[in-house]
């Protein structure tokens, strides 16, 4: 467990906006901070922060929290993963109490993997810069390969030595568990139950996750043999999901924001020469065709991706496609083809940093003007293959969100294809036409689901959709005013929290997070603390953080309900406190009352006059005698 102290010295030096910044491009606006949401896809920005305060509020999709909390969603950290995040970002020591067993051994599944991988890593790269094995064989090869010490250093590049076991017979020694070995890909079980390294007598390149921590490898072999594969990956696990990894994006991170471009390459060899070559704003596929996820990372920091290609005309063909996609995300893509042979490795270390960016300048394409040369120069003068190209470029246009960034490429490629911009613009609004069907019958379904967002905690067969309007109320209240006295006649000396506390007895909160919320509440009064909204908006309790923001982020509108629904005529809450607080309660009250009555009804139908007809007669009579006391209450407070 992490001390207390130490918690509180990383939340005192959370700067929300920074943390945030380093993950969504964010703009001030007012007193908040704006950004695309990195949640949902989406071209306006609703995703909203408030250093004020310290939360953050996505509109969008509905989450919201601190800075602690935007970690656990975004990077699927665990609490004591993001608080350690948080202690390297600001340099802060982690103090930790020791774990019980128990604590150890439920200890989470993905940190395991996480410091197996952590481990791996370390012990690949020793064994690359100080065993004999490693730095003949391992260090030589990338030495040869033109990469210096502080590239292997950065990347943290590896040597897994050419026997069976030297990595995992270390491993097991120093108490890593088979499981997390087996699982992480490192090690391979036999069949009769050993273990053996995966990776013998590989180069090894980690790769980082999006903090930083190693979650994965690729190991290249150094054979010639053709029917050694290349690399080996690791395989799919908990913590390394190949669709949402970018080989080098962590180290890349700050110079693709500040450049506002980001450079896409093929292999990891390319990523470390380019990087090494002091353009650091480069990532890579790594093999696998690029995904939405990818793109959806790329553009949390830049709208602009530069595709690198390799000489070889093979697969760029077969790449077109794929790209229509990132135009689809509303982002801007070039391509650069380099000379016959050379990838953007080969070529940055033959021609060097200054030579490889002019290279870059002059010959920059716009992908769709780069997809139209292609073509056409395939379809060569067949008429009916051009017409073919005529539809396949227009189909890419249609796919750009921005309809005058499309239209600058009708004129463009109309030029190129020497055709009537005309042509092309019906031709583009005709498949504009077919799309925007589409989407609005998405959007439509969309809207369906955000309007079931704020209730996802509640069983959807209810008949009737309790959505805990009294509860959160109470909770809203509590979070305003707790910690503000009371003045309003007969009571002094009280703040507002702790009174509400006392006047709602033993009244049984529903909804999870507002129990959970009021239980944390009365413990805190008890100890003579009046907590505030910072002690909710930083517990693990992503439930509770989530109310607690969502409460203090909206303007609530059940209070407006409620005082319409009681013709109270003061507009301001605050005006009236002690109608407010204690409207509130004994709303709350009448509405559990209310439900007491509901189900005795029921009950009372389904019983046919046998002896406990009676019983229940005579509760649901009590009940309706406290029901009309309330009533009364209510009425009298607020008429007051
Ligand atoms: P070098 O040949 O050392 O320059 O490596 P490279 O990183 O440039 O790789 P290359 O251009 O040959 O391939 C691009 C990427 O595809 C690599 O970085 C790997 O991620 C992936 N890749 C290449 N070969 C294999 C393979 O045999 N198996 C798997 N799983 N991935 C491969
Ligand atoms: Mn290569």
């Amino acid at each position: 467990m992490i001390t207390k102290t130490t918690i509180d010295r990383i939340m005192e030096a959370i700067d929300i906006v920074e943390v945030i910044g380093e993950f969504v491009q964010l703009k001030k606006r007012g007193a908040n901070y704006v950004g695309l949401s990195p949640f949902a896809n989406e071209r306006t920005p609703s995703f909203t922060v408030s250093p004020a305060k310290g939360i953050f509020k996505d509109f969008s999709s509905g989450k919201g929290g601190s800075a602690v909390t935007f970690l656990m969603e975004l990077e699927k950290f665990t609490y004591p993963e993001a608080l350690k995040w948080l202690a390297n970002k600001y340099g802060i020591e982690v103090e930790e109490t020791v774990e019980s067993h128990e604590n150890k051994e439920e200890e989470n599944h993905r940190e395991s993997l996480m410091i197996v991988s952590a481990y791996a890593a370390k012990f690949f790269h020793e064994s690359l810069l100080s065993s004999e094995e490693g730095q003949n064989i391992g260090l030589s090869y990338f030495k040869e390969r033109g990469f210096n010490n502080e590239t292997i250093k950065k990347f943290e590049l590896g040597y897994s030595p050419d026997q069976w076991e030297a990595f995992s017979g270390q491993a097991l020694k120093e108490g890593y568990q088979e499981e997390f070995l087996v699982e992480s890909g490192l090690s391979v079980k036999r069949d009769n139950g050993g273990l053996y390294d995966r990776y013998r007598g590989r180069v090894m390149f980690p790769i980082h996750g999006f903090t930083g921590r190693v979650i994965a490898f690729g190991g290249r072999t150094l054979k010639t043999d053709k029917n050694v594969p290349k690399y080996v990956n690791s395989p799919e696990s908990e913590i390394y999901h190949k669709s949402n990894i970018l080989y080098g994006l962590y180290f890349a991170k700050k110079a693709i924001r500040d450049e506002d471009n980001c450079y896409l390459v093929e292999g990891y060899a390319d990523v470390l020469s380019v990087h090494q070559a002091g353009i650091e704003n480069v990532v890579a596929s790594s093999g696998t065709s690029l995904t939405v996820e990818q793109i959806r990372l790329i553009s949390r920091f830049t709208k602009n991706i530069t595709i690198l290609y390799d000489g070889d005309a093979a697969g760029i063909k077969a790449s077109l496609r794929g790209l229509d996609m990132i135009l689809e995300e509303g982002l801007n893509v070039k391509v650069v083809l380099f000379p016959d042979g050379h990838d953007p490795d080969s070529y940055v270390r033959s021609v060097g940093t200054n030579a490889f960016k002019n290279y870059i300048d002059q010959n920059r394409k716009d992908f769709i003007i780069y997809k139209t040369d292609i073509l056409l120069k395939e379809a060569g003068p067949d008429p009916i293959k051009r017409a073919e190209v005529i539809r396949e470029v227009v189909e890419s246009i249609a796919k750009i969100p921005d309809s005058i960034k499309a239209s600058v490429f009708i004129k463009d490629c109309s030029h190129i294809l020497q055709i009537d911009e005309r042509a092309l613009l019906s031709e583009l609004n005709k498949m504009r036409l077919a799309k925007s069907k589409k989407d609005a019958q998405q959007g439509a379904k969309q809207a369906e689901q955000f309007e079931e967002l704020p209730f996802e905690d509640i069983p959807l067969e209810k008949p009737v959709r309790e959505d805990y309007s009294q509860e959160k109320e109470i909770i809203r209240l509590l979070l305003l005013y707790g910690n503000k006295m009371i003045d309003w006649d007969g009571i002094a000396n009280t703040y507002i929290g702790p009174f509400m506390i006392a006047e709602l007895g033993d009244v049984e909160f529903e909804h999870n997070p507002s129990k959970k919320f009021v239980e944390l509440y009365s413990k805190e009064v008890e100890n003579g603390v009046l907590p505030d909204e910072q002690l909710f908006i930083h517990l693990p309790d992503k439930e509770v953080v989530d109310l607690t923001v969502t409460l203090l982020a909206t303007k609530y509108t059940l209070s407006e309900n409620w005082y319409e629904m009681h013709k109270i005529l003061v507009p301001d809450e605050q005006v009236n406190m002690k109608a407010t607080i204690l409207g509130a309660i004994f709303h709350l009250k009448k509405h559990k009352v209310g439900k007491i009555l509901d189900n005795l009804r029921t009950e009372l139908q389904n019983t046919q006059g046998d002896e406990n007809t009676e019983i229940l007669l005579t509760q649901y009579m009590q009940m309706k005698k406290v029901e009309k006391s309330i009533s009364d209450y209510l009425g009298s407070v607020i008429i007051k």
